[in-house]
């Protein structure tokens, strides 16, 4: 019967045919250990010199890191492998037995070689567990939001104008004229809620932004939602809600994940049933004044304070209200007791390092207000015209976020960098392969 590893708790005691790639092996004289892997799992299977032909027996023998075999063998259970079963092989044989020495040896390497050689370090187990990971929490999201009743929604990733800061634009050359690559759906989800009330896309995005920091990507994948008629305390539920599902989903189906790359899952355990800390942006940086730290009260929060506060909370926490000057400009404004004109918005920080994974806002719905905020920044007015539309007929209040999936998955999984959270990364020193 061929099958795959992850269905071998299905043949317990049964013959089975697996096709994958030595991913290890060794040999103690008549004993053959060969590690498989085949895309869904990792195995052992041990052969015995006596159960195989002497021609096979020295194929086997002469099998090379990463060769693409076939094996046959009895179904064991083993508690003490990683996924609980070992196969006594019966039979083998190889597939394409590679000739040149495989790059990825068992020696240490460091990241700019494992990342220099991306296409092949994809083999490897912690790259296999972190984008499994990635892929239940895409898949998670889309479960969530069709749960919730909204429409998957595809926006544009050619856009005439900006939709954050302008000094973050990829150009390109449109038929001649320039045009730039989406750093946000929302502008077109805002027009879209007009049609389906509530809306998601997801979806490559990309930011030039000179950064070299271990949480930025130039090219990543954002959900944006947008919903008409919630404000911003609406918006903030849903996305906790969004978050304890996305987390609860992975602990329960990515537990071999999760142990292949070591996380201690406490904290996140925690979180799924606690509430999120919620707290002002002037709350916060009082509060890290009076903790000792260097604070600017109207600037935008630094990394130091971001990974201070998810330190401090060990819980997600929402910070609110941010100087309107360190925003977008859809953001619906009001000013504060003190004077400070503030954006009525939130940022998810998550904890344990994984800094501000959402962005939020309640928009502002005024068209007159919209209007003035355009030409103030010097946008220009003529390619919002379609946008300033949702506010022209039948404005409503309404709300959205974003949500960065490689932030989001380089925090479930802990792993240092945020390449590691996207199958081929493109950042300001990397882009290639
Ligand atoms: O906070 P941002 O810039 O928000 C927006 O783009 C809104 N238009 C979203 C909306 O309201 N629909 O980006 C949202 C999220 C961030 O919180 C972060 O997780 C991720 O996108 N992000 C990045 N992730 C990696 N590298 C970068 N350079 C990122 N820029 C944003
Ligand atoms: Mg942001």
């Amino acid at each position: 019967m061929y099958t795959s590893i992850t269905h071998l708790k299905d043949f317990v005691g049964q013959e089975v045919t697996l096709k994958g790639w030595a991913y290890n092996f060794r040999s103690s004289g008549k004993i053959y250990f060969l590690q498989l892997r085949d895309g869904s799992g990792f195995v052992q299977v041990v052969f015995s010199a006596g159960d195989l032909a002497p021609e096979v027996w020295e194929q086997l023998n002469s099998v090379t890191l990463e060769s693409s075999v076939e094996v046959k063998g009895i179904v064991k259970v083993e508690p003490r492998a990683q996924g609980g079963f070992e196969l006594q092989g019966t039979a083998f044989v190889p597939l394409h037995i590679n000739t040149d020495e495989y790059p990825i040896g068992k020696k240490e390497h460091g990241p700019e070689f494992l990342f220099d050689n991306r296409d092949l370090y994809l083999r490897s187990q912690t790259p296999w567990a972190v984008l499994r990971i990635r892929d239940r929490v895409f898949f998670s999201i889309e479960q969530f939001f069709h749960e919730e009743g909204f429409i998957r929604f595809d926006t544009p990733v050619l856009q005439p104008t900006s939709c954050e800061d302008t000094t973050q634009l990829f150009t390109v050359d449109y038929y001649g004229t320039p045009m730039y690559l989406s750093q946000s759906g929302q502008l077109y989800s805002e027009a879209g809620i007009m049609g389906f009330g509530k809306v998601y896309d997801f979806g490559p995005v990309f930011r030039a932004e000179k950064s070299k920091t271990r949480h930025h990507l130039s090219e990543l994948w954002m959900m944006d939602a947008e919903m008409a008629f919630y404000d911003q305390n609406m918006n903030m539920d849903v996305q906790e809600k969004m978050v304890k599902c996305i987390v609860a989903d992975v602990l329960r189906d990515c537990q071999q994940e999760l142990q292949i790359l070591g996380r201690d899952t406490t904290l996140l355990q925690k979180l799924v049933d606690t509430p999120f800390i919620r707290k002002t942006h002037a709350e916060v940086k009082a509060e890290l004044a009076a903790d000792g730290l260097t604070v600017d009260a109207l600037d935008d929060m630094s990394t130091e304070e971001e990974i201070y506060l998810g330190e401090k909370y060990k819980l997600p926490v929402f910070i609110q209200d941010y100087p309107a000057a360190v925003k977008a400009f859809y953001m619906k404004r009001f000013t504060d007791d003190a004077g400070v004109l503030r954006a009525r918005c939130a940022d998810l920080i998550a904890p344990e390092e994984g800094r501000e994974i959402i962005g939020g806002s309640q928009r502002n719905e005024n068209y007159d207000e919209l209007k003035k905020e355009i030409v103030d920044r010097e946008y220009p007015l003529e390619e919002y015209e379609w946008y300033l539309n949702t506010r022209k007929f039948g404005s409503v209040p309404h709300s959205g976020f974003g949500i960065g999936l490689e932030r989001t998955v380089r925090w479930i999984t802990g792993v240092h960098h945020i390449r590691e959270a996207i199958p081929f990364a493109r950042m300001l020193n990397r882009n290639r392969p």
